[in-house]
């Protein structure tokens, strides 16, 4: 945890630098773009464009030190229980195989599981492995939600490039439009089901799988040769036997890995039949050289260390309210939806580890598009908006065999982007815009910016099994050392479960009319009202 005097430290840095701009720190120190761009596992970041200095450097540096970070991974990577409300451990990097000679026993058992995986591809991709009509498997769909949702989605997006080998879909809402949706169009004969729930008890992903089971029966597979159509990933063995899935077709998961960094585990099975063995192995590797470098570098050349302290320090200090993630890829187009769950789901808390309370703001919120959609809608906001934030411009150097010319106008709406966000437009400038278009000078400031926008760009040169896998690797771990600096837990929710609860009783009041009086008052106008519109 941060250190008191670590704190102080910080404050008075940021004090002293909150008055200067980003545009003059970079004009004053000719060397600063080296200075401040750190390399690692693929992925570059450029935190020039940071409100940071050599002395705010220290001090975050100091604070790494003293929130000792580098023992903090230590013990994530060699399974300390980390998640105390649990009493787990949070070995997601185990599963790409960092850590494994520390934990030979549980390795074997995840060497055991990706062979079964890469067993089942193959037998897929092969033809071996066929539907009930004997016809080749076309389309896979993965039925899961949160983390067993977003990981994967995210990941399929972005592969777009590989070669795929089966077309990936995923139903995630509860809500019936969601499954039919992509249902439609596709043929049950050939088309596989996994269903991925870590517990085996998510109300949405046990009924759109039922659903899903009798869409195949609908479709004319039989009862009798569902099993050939149905995988499932689970730590709840015996509640996915019950549900009927046979189990060869189940693929564990255990208990040491969170939902939300769960993507290397079989949660990935849809990323493998998608794209490849190949491909899984080569994301599994790319995270593994992220896991290296973080455990290897010190403080100020480490990528997940810097993001961490960065985000603690315009979070903490310079009070921005929220963070972006603008990704200058379509493929990266659901980074956000996927790291809204990591870094709110881990760190929105409001207790420490020894539960106190926690008077600070904790995760900041944290939102994004891939650009340049965003420009077109909210970035009005971030250029002339009053909100204080911060961002990260993620910009993949090349984009594979596509038209030049866009890639080029793609890459120079991130540039242009974080240019603006950095040097705005000053109250002169403005004034000579007005001028320009014949309009009278008091409307000037309409046309000013503040600029001094705080962020980083986080550079790879495509968009490929690796260098994913790193980017989400780093993410992890930059998640995880705000959490070491904040003193608090990251691999619990409880904040989502009080709503499943509140959720089971409210649904026997829809379905029975009984339980109104039990409700508040506008909860229970809001019931009938519902009732009312479904009777
Ligand atoms: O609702 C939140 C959550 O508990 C997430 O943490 C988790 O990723 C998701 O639900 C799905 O859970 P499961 O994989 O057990 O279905």
């Amino acid at each position: 945890m941060l250190q008191s005097s670590d704190h102080a430290a910080l404050l008075s840095e940021a004090e002293r630098l909150r008055p200067n701009s980003i545009a003059s720190l970079l004009d004053q120190n000719p060397n600063r773009v080296i200075e401040l761009t750190i390399r690692g596992a693929e992925l570059t970041l450029d935190a020039s464009k940071q409100l940071i200095d050599e002395h705010a450097l220290k001090a975050l540096s100091d604070a790494a030190s003293g929130a000792d970070l580098a023992g903090a991974f230590e013990q994530l990577v060699t399974g300390a229980k980390v998640n105390i409300t649990e009493e787990r451990a949070a070995l997601h990097t185990l599963l790409r195989g960092t850590g494994a000679s520390e934990l030979p026993a549980l390795t074997n058992e995840i060497d055991e599981t990706l062979s079964r995986m890469r067993a089942a591809t193959e037998a897929i991709h092969s033809g071996s492995h066929v539907g009930a009509s004997g016809q080749r498997f076309t389309d896979v769909i993965n039925i899961g939600i949160g983390g067993s949702d977003l990981g994967p989605r995210m990941v399929c997006r972005a592969l777009d490039e590989v070669s795929a080998q089966l077309n990936t879909h995923f139903i995630s809402n509860v809500d019936p439009h969601d499954l039919d949706v992509v249902t439609r169009g596709l043929n049950p004969q050939t088309t596989l089901l996994v269903i991925c729930s870590k517990t085996f008890t998510t109300e949405e992903t046990l009924t759109n799988a039922q659903r899903a089971r009798s869409w195949l029966t609908d479709g004319g597979v039989s009862e009798a040769s569902i099993g050939q159509h149905v995988f499932a990933v689970t730590t709840n063995l015996s509640a996915a036997a019950e549900f009927g899935i046979e189990e060869k077709a189940c693929f564990p998961m255990w208990d040491w890995v969170g939902g939300r960094y769960s993507v290397w585990s079989a949660i990935g099975l849809v990323i493998a039949l998608g794209f490849g063995w190949t491909a899984f192995m080569s994301f599994l590797a790319g995270a593994k050289a992220m896991d290296e470098h973080t455990r290897a570098t010190e403080c100020t050349k480490n990528i997940p260390m810097m993001m961490a302290l960065l985000e603690l320090w315009n979070t903490r200090y310079l009070k921005t309210e929220t963070h972006l993630v603008l990704p200058y890829s379509q493929r990266l187009e659901y980074l956000a939806d996927f790291l809204q769950q990591l870094t709110m789901e881990s760190n929105g808390k409001r207790v420490t580890l020894g539960g106190e309370a926690i008077n600070e703001v904790t995760a900041p919120v944290l939102w994004g598009s891939a650009g340049t959609i965003g420009q077109h809608s909210y970035y009005q906001l971030l250029h002339q908006g009053n909100r204080r934030f911060s961002a990260d411009i993620v910009l993949p150097l090349t984009n594979g065999d596509v038209d030049r010319d866009a890639h080029r106008k793609l890459a120079s709406n991130a540039l242009a982007q974080s240019r603006a966000l950095l040097i705005g437009r000053s109250a002169e400038e403005s004034q000579i815009l007005a001028a320009d278009k014949g309009l009278p000078s008091e409307l000037a400031p309409h046309f000013e910016m503040p600029g001094n926008h705080p962020h980083s760009t986080l550079v790879m040169d495509s968009v490929n099994p690796e260098t994913v896998g790193a980017l989400i690797a780093a993410y992890e771990h930059k998640t995880y050392f705000l959490s070491v600096l904040m003193g608090l837990n990251a691999f619990d929710q409880w904040g989502v479960e009080l709503g499943k609860v509140i959720g089971k009783q409210i649904r026997a009041t829809l379905e029975s009319g009984e339980g109104l009086n039990d409700l508040d008052a506008s909860t229970a106008a809001l019931a009938a009202a519902w009732r009312e519109a479904n009777s």
